[in-house]
C-alpha cells in the first residue's frame, strides 16, 4: 500500500506546477465556466462520443436509464466533464461523489438509499472505495438493492432495501485497481486518451471564445502544443495568457506573446517545466545520458525520487524523451537535441546507451 501522507505530498508537489495535469488550489469553481455541457461541445475523442451518442440515443428512445458507464484516464481529460454531460443529455440530475470521499459502506448505502428514480450517480476515484463499499456497490448495481444494517451486535440483522433504476458513473486514473468484478457492472466503458494538437487548438479557441479573449491566427498551436495533450492544461495556460494580455493592454493575443508569457512560467515548446528540463539535463550532463538510477537522478535535481517518477517521468517517457530499462534511466536522441545536443560518443568509442538504443 502506498503511505498516504507520501500521496498527499506528491499531490501538492503536483498541485505547485503549471503543467500539472490535477487541477490546482482554488481552480475548480473558476473552471466551470470552460466546460461544455452538451455532447457537441465536447471537443475531440469522436470514437468515444459516437459510442457514448449511441447508447444515450437508445436508453432515452427504450425510456429507461442507461447502464452503468465507467470513465477511465489520466486526469484532466474530461472525465467529469462527460458525466456531467451524460446527465444533462438525459435530463436528470447528478449525485457528486468520490471514493475517498466515503469511508464506510453505511456512507454510500445511505448515499444509495436516496437516490431518486433515473438519477445519475457520479463517484470520482472510484479505484479508492473501500473494500466494504465497493461490495455494497456490486449488488446496488446489479440488483438495484442495499441490505441496511439494522440494531447493533449479535441481534442485528440486514433489511434488503429496493432501490429505483439509476445509472452509475464511474471516473478512475487507475483502470487496473479496479477489482474486476466491479469493471464488469459497467454496460459502457469509455477510455479517453490524451488529445492531439489539432483537438487542443480546437479546445483552447473555444475556451478563449468563452473568457472573450481575442486569438490571433497560431496562438491557439502555440498554447496546444505546450499542454501535454491535457485540456486542464491547455486551459489554464490560456488563463495564464490571459493574464499577460490583461497586463499588456493587449485587444487580441499573438503567437509571439504565448510564447513569451509562457516562457516566463519557463513552460517550453514541447510543455516541459523547469523540473523536467532538469531531469534530462541531469541525465545528459552529469550520467553521460544514462542509465542513471532513479535515486542518484532526484538527488542531482534535488527532488524526492518519487516526485521525479510520478511527476516528471510519465510525460518524458511518453513523449520519449526518456526511457526506464532495468539498469536505470535513460535520455533517448530527442532528449539531447532537445537540450540543443549532440548525442555524444563516448571516448572508448563506445557509443553508450543512446547509440545502443537508436
Ligand atoms: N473534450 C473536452 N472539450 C472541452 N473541454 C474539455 C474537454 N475535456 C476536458 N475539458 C476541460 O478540461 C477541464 C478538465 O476536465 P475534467 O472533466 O475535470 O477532467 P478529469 O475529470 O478527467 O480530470 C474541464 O474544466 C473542462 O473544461
Ligand atoms: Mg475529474
Amino acid at each position: 500500500m502506498t503511505d498516504p501522507t507520501q500521496t498527499n505530498k506528491h499531490a501538492d508537489e503536483e498541485s505547485l506546477r503549471m503543467v500539472s495535469a490535477q487541477p490546482i488550489a482554488g481552480e475548480p469553481v473558476s473552471d466551470e465556466e470552460l466546460r461544455p455541457h452538451v455532447l457537441d461541445g465536447f471537443i475531440g475523442q469522436p470514437r468515444l462520443k459516437a459510442q457514448l451518442q449511441l447508447f444515450l440515443d437508445a436508453a432515452r428512445k427504450r425510456e429507461v436509464p442507461p447502464d452503468h458507464i465507467l470513465l477511465a484516464g489520466p486526469p484532466g481529460l474530461g472525465k467529469t466533464t462527460l458525466a456531467m454531460i451524460v446527465a444533462n443529455e438525459l435530463g436528470v440530475p447528478i449525485r457528486v461523489t468520490s471514493g475517498p470521499a466515503i469511508q464506510h459502506a453505511g456512507d454510500l448505502a445511505s448515499i444509495l438509499s436516496s437516490l431518486d428514480a433515473g438519477e445519475v450517480l457520479f463517484i470520482d476515484e472510484i479505484h479508492r472505495l473501500p473494500r466494504a463499499a465497493e461490495e455494497l456497490l456490486y449488488i446496488a448495481m446489479e440488483d438495484f438493492r442495499v441490505d441496511v444494517m439494522v440494531g447493533k451486535g449479535p441481534g442485528a440483522s440486514s433489511i434488503p432495501l429496493t432501490l429505483p433504476r439509476f445509472t452509475v458513473i464511474g471516473a478512475t486514473t487507475r483502470e487496473g485497481m479496479l477489482p474486476s468484478p466491479l469493471r464488469a457492472r459497467f454496460g459502457f466503458t469509455a477510455h479517453l486518451d490524451f488529445y492531439p494538437h489539432e483537438e487542443l487548438e480546437k479546445l483552447v479557441t473555444r475556451s478563449a471564445s468563452v473568457l472573450g479573449l481575442p486569438l490571433d491566427d497560431g496562438s491557439a498551436h502555440e498554447l496546444a502544443v505546450r499542454s501535454r495533450g491535457t485540456p486542464r492544461i491547455a486551459n489554464r495556460l490560456l488563463r495564464r495568457v490571459r493574464d499577460w494580455a490583461v497586463v499588456h493592454d493587449l485587444a487580441s493575443v499573438g503567437p509571439a506573446d504565448v510564447r513569451e508569457a509562457l516562457a516566463l512560467y519557463q513552460i517550453d515548446t514541447e510543455g516541459l517545466d523547469r523540473l523536467d528540463i532538469a531531469v534530462l539535463d541531469a541525465i545528459v550532463r552529469s550520467f553521460d545520458g544514462g542509465p542513471v538510477g532513479l535515486n542518484n537522478l532526484a538527488a542531482m535535481v534535488g527532488e524526492e525520487s518519487e516526485t521525479v517518477e510520478t511527476v516528471c517521468e510519465p510525460y518524458l517517457v511518453r513523449e520519449g524523451f526518456l526511457v526506464r530499462t532495468p539498469k536505470g534511466r535513460v535520455a533517448t536522441r530527442k532528449a539531447w537535441e532537445h537540450l540543443g545536443l549532440e548525442p555524444r560518443e563516448r571516448a572508448d568509442g563506445d557509443q553508450g546507451t543512446v547509440g545502443k538504443l537508436f
